[in-house]
């Protein structure tokens, strides 16, 4: 139970479903059995658009504003993340990418889950792009090789554009959330 995970909402709309995406993976894949897990909420960080002179990898951690000193800290502060990215034209959300791109040394290296949701493809292009930048870049982090992807249907939702009932809906995808907290806790 050492170890702190950021549970990353990675959509910020208004009518967004990934705060109860996320919410349904942290009661539903048995994480906070095996961590102490935080959700990170972007849109309550509601960070800017990257605005310092240096890249992020050439600010040897010396921000000059206090919503990047804040976001710093925070990511700073954890052992791993879950990333919750929804799929809009098969990538991910630009608050997300803004997010990830404002740090370097705080994400660096760290294992990671990507648990993506969409309709055509369950937002498996998205997560792919997500995996790409977070392994391929000068990041490294470590992406767990189940990427649980929850696919959206329209029947799942009432007229209010609400879960009718989360927990049945998303009962096949379970599996793979549990699967991949397994290998999350076997990467340290
Ligand atoms: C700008 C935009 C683009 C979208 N593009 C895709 C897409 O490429 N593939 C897909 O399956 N769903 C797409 N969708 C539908 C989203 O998967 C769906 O709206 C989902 O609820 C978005 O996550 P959010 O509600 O947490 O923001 C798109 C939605 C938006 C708002």
């Amino acid at each position: 139970m050492s170890k702190k995970i950021g549970l990353i909402i990675g959509s910020v709309r208004t009518y967004r479903v990934g705060d109860k995406i996320a919410k349904w993976f942290l009661e539903n894949s048995g994480i906070t059995s095996k961590f102490k897990v935080d959700v990170i909420d972007l849109r309550e960080e509601n960070l800017p658009f990257y605005d310092e002179m240096l890249a992020p990898m050439a600010m040897k951690q010396q921000f000059t504003k206090e919503h990047g000193k804040r976001w710093q800290a925070k990511i700073n502060s954890y052992d791993g993340f879950v990333f919750v990215a929804s799929e809009y034209n098969f990538g991910y959300a630009p608050a997300l990418k803004n997010a990830i791109d404002y740090l370097f040394e705080e994400w660096k290296g760290k294992p990671a889950v990507i648990v993506s949701y969409g309709y055509a493809v369950a937002g498996t292009s998205s997560a792919a792009q997500l995996r790409h930048v977070l392994e391929k870049s000068m990041l490294g982090m470590k992406v767990m090789p189940t990427m649980p992807s929850v696919k959206l249907e329209g029947s799942m939702f009432n007229e209010q554009g609400q879960f009718k009932d989360i927990n049945k809906s998303f009962e096949p995808f379970k599996a793979n959330a549990e699967k991949a907290v397994e290998e999350l806790s076997g990467a340290f």
